[in-house]
């Protein structure tokens, strides 16, 4: 269905019917200077998500990598992972599907009878490269279970398909890189758009960090994409890299 990609975008298309994963692919095609390309994919059989965990991705779904050259330094590269929470929450809305951002990266269908706080409907895996001052490439990998079953998915994840029946996928990705585009224009813009999508903030939560839990009020992400936790301690900043798990409490 290479057709169904024919996308009117400031990307270009490399699209693949099967592949490891978009984002290995994406990766080397950094690694020969490409910029600006999309590696889509209509199923991953190696799909990745973050902290080594697999990422089903079953034929029907999205499964998307961005390759970008950006003008940032690295600590400012967190904010086009929640550029890209912001436009694939947007489209989803678009879509029909009750959709907010889950910090640091996913985007959930909001449940309070879900143990995690939401059934899981997107995830963003950013990779990238590059010195201390300056950026080389960035990856921006974005999994959206559009038109696929539940029941062929891993843990508490929903789909497009689930929530509100299948979308076209062209107007779906054409809607994410438009919404991603301009909002990777605008850095400055990105903190406001997440925090006014995020279904974190204002809510108690309980984030494993591996060798301690930090428990309180997540009241704002920084502009490294980082949470603060107001704790009965004082102000916890907790970066993404570290959290094992997020929790309502
Ligand atoms: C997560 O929530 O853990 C992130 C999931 C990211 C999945 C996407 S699908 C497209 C791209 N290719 C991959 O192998 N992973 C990302």
């Amino acid at each position: 269905p290479a057709v169904e990609f024919g996308l009117d975008a400031s990307f270009d298309v490399e699209y693949h019917d099967a592949v490891a994963s978009t984002n290995d692919r994406a990766r080397e095609l950094a690694t020969e200077g490409a910029a600006d390309v999309v590696v889509l994919a209509d199923r991953q059989t190696g799909g990745r998500g973050r902290r080594d965990r697999e990422w089903s991705s079953p034929s029907g779904g999205i499964w998307a990598s961005l390759v970008l050259r950006p003008d940032l330094p690295p600590a400012r590269v967190p904010l086009l992972t929640l550029a890209a929470a912001v436009a694939v929450t947007d489209a989803a809305r678009e879509a029909g599907v009750d959709a907010a951002i889950k910090w640091p990266n996913d985007v959930v269908v909001p449940d309070e009878t879900s143990e995690r706080g939401g059934r899981k409907l997107a995830g963003v895996l950013t990779e990238m490269e590059g010195e201390a001052s300056r950026v080389s490439w960035v990856v921006v990998g974005m999994g959206v279970n559009a038109n696929v079953d539940p029941a062929d998915l891993e843990g508490e994840a929903t789909s497009v398909r689930a929530e509100a029946g299948d979308v076209s996928r062209r107007v779906f990705v054409q809607r994410v890189l438009e919404r991603f585009d301009d909002l990777r224009a605008d850095p400055d813009g990105v903190l406001d758009a997440w925090r006014e999508r995020a279904a974190t903030l204002g809510q108690r939560v309980r984030v494993d960090l591996g060798d301690e839990t930090v428990e309180g009020e997540a009241v704002d992400v920084t502009e490294h994409g980082a949470l603060v936790v107001a704790t009965d301690d004082g102000e916890r900043v907790v970066h993404s890299g570290d959290c094992q798990h997020l929790r309502p409490a």
